[in-house]
C-alpha cells in the first residue's frame, strides 16, 4: 500500500486508475482508526475497484479550546489497519499541503452548519465541508464514504455536494458500536474506566428512544423529555444537545416520523462523546 503526501500524487493516482477502467473510492478519516473506519473501509472495498484512505488532523474543524493538539495520532496503526481493511493508498498530507500559506478560502453550508454540532461548535462544519471540498476536488472520487455517527456532518455534507454539484456519491455506513453499546470514536480513548461505563448512557438513550418510537410515541417533546430524564438519572453526565430534525434540513418539527434523526451530545468528563439512530 502506497502512502501519497501531495494533492497532486492523489490526483494523479486517482486520474490514473479512473483511466484503466476502476472506480476509486474515499474515506476520509482524521487517523486514529478503528473498527469504525475499518467498516468504512470495507465498504469501499465492496464498492469501488481501488480505495483511498485520508488520514489528516484537520485543524480548522476545532474550536480554539478543544482537542487538535492532543487529538491521537497514530500513523503506523492507521496505515496497518486500512492496508489490512482494503486500502490501495493512504493521503496523508501536510497542513500545509492542504492549507497552503496564506489559504483564505473556505466552504461554508449555511444554516446547517449552526445547527446540533455546529451550534455549539462554531465554526466546526466549515472546518469540515472545506477539508472535505479539498479532499474531494484533489481525490476526484466516484464515491466517498462517512459514518452514520457523524449524522450532521452527513448532512451538512450531502447539502454541500449537491450544491456545488461535486460528482462523488456520498455512501454512509452504519454506526459501528462495542458489544456493550457504546458508539465507537476516536476520542473514546480519553475515558477513564469509570467514564467509559458512565458513556454507556447515550447508547442506553438512543435504544430507549427507538423503543418508544416503536411502540408509537411520535410527540417529539415527549421523546425528548424522556431522555432529558434518563440523563438526569446519569448527573455526572452534562448534556451538549438532545434533538429530533428532519435529517436532510436539521430543522426540528412537532412530530417524530421515520427516517427522522434522533441525536445526542453529552461530556463525560472532559470528552465531549455523540450518538444518534435514524427513527424506524
Ligand atoms: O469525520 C471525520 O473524521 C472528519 O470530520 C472528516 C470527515 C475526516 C473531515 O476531517
Amino acid at each position: 500500500m502506497k502512502v501519497l503526501r501531495t494533492v497532486a500524487e492523489l490526483r494523479q493516482w486517482s486520474r490514473e486508475e479512473r483511466k484503466g477502467g476502476n472506480t476509486v473510492g474515499l474515506v476520509p478519516t482524521m487517523g486514529a482508526l478503528h473498527a469504525g473506519h475499518a467498516s468504512l473501509i470495507r465498504a469501499a472495498k465492496a464498492e469501488c475497484g481501488k480505495v483511498a484512505v485520508s488520514v489528516f488532523v484537520n485543524p480548522t474543524q476545532f474550536g480554539p479550546n478543544e482537542d487538535y493538539a492532543v487529538y491521537p495520532r497514530t500513523f503506523d496503526v492507521d496505515c496497518a489497519l486500512a492496508e489490512a481493511h482494503g486500502a490501495d493508498v493512504v493521503f496523508a498530507p501536510t497542513v500545509e499541503e492542504l492549507y497552503p500559506a496564506g489559504a483564505t478560502t473556505f466552504v461554508e453550508v449555511e444554516g446547517l452548519s449552526s445547527r446540533l454540532d455546529g451550534a455549539s461548535r462554531p465554526g466546526h462544519f466549515r472546518g469540515v465541508a472545506t477539508v472535505v471540498s479539498k479532499l474531494l476536488i484533489a481525490a476526484e472520487p466516484d464515491r466517498a464514504f462517512f459514518g452514520q455517527k457523524d449524522a450532521a456532518q452527513v448532512a451538512v455534507l450531502r447539502r454541500m455536494v449537491t450544491d456545488l454539484r461535486f460528482a462523488a456519491e456520498i455512501v454512509v455506513c452504519p454506526i459501528v458500536r462495542e458489544s456493550d453499546g457504546l458508539a465507537l470514536s476516536s476520542r473514546n480513548r480519553y475515558l477513564s474506566p469509570a467514564e467509559r461505563t458512565q458513556a454507556l448512557a447515550l447508547s442506553r438513550i438512543i435504544h430507549q428512544t427507538e423503543a418508544l418510537f416503536a411502540a408509537g410515541e411520535r410527540s417529539t417533546g415527549a421523546l425528548i423529555e424522556a431522555a432529558r430524564v434518563a440523563f438526569s438519572a446519569a448527573p455526572e453526565i452534562r448534556v451538549d444537545y438532545i434533538e429530533l430534525v428532519d435529517w436532510a434540513t436539521l430543522e426540528p418539527g412537532p412530530t417524530a416520523a421515520p427516517g427522522n434523526l434522533f441525536a445526542v451530545a453529552a461530556w463525560v468528563g472532559a470528552t465531549r462523546l455523540i450518538d444518534n439512530t435514524i427513527l424506524g
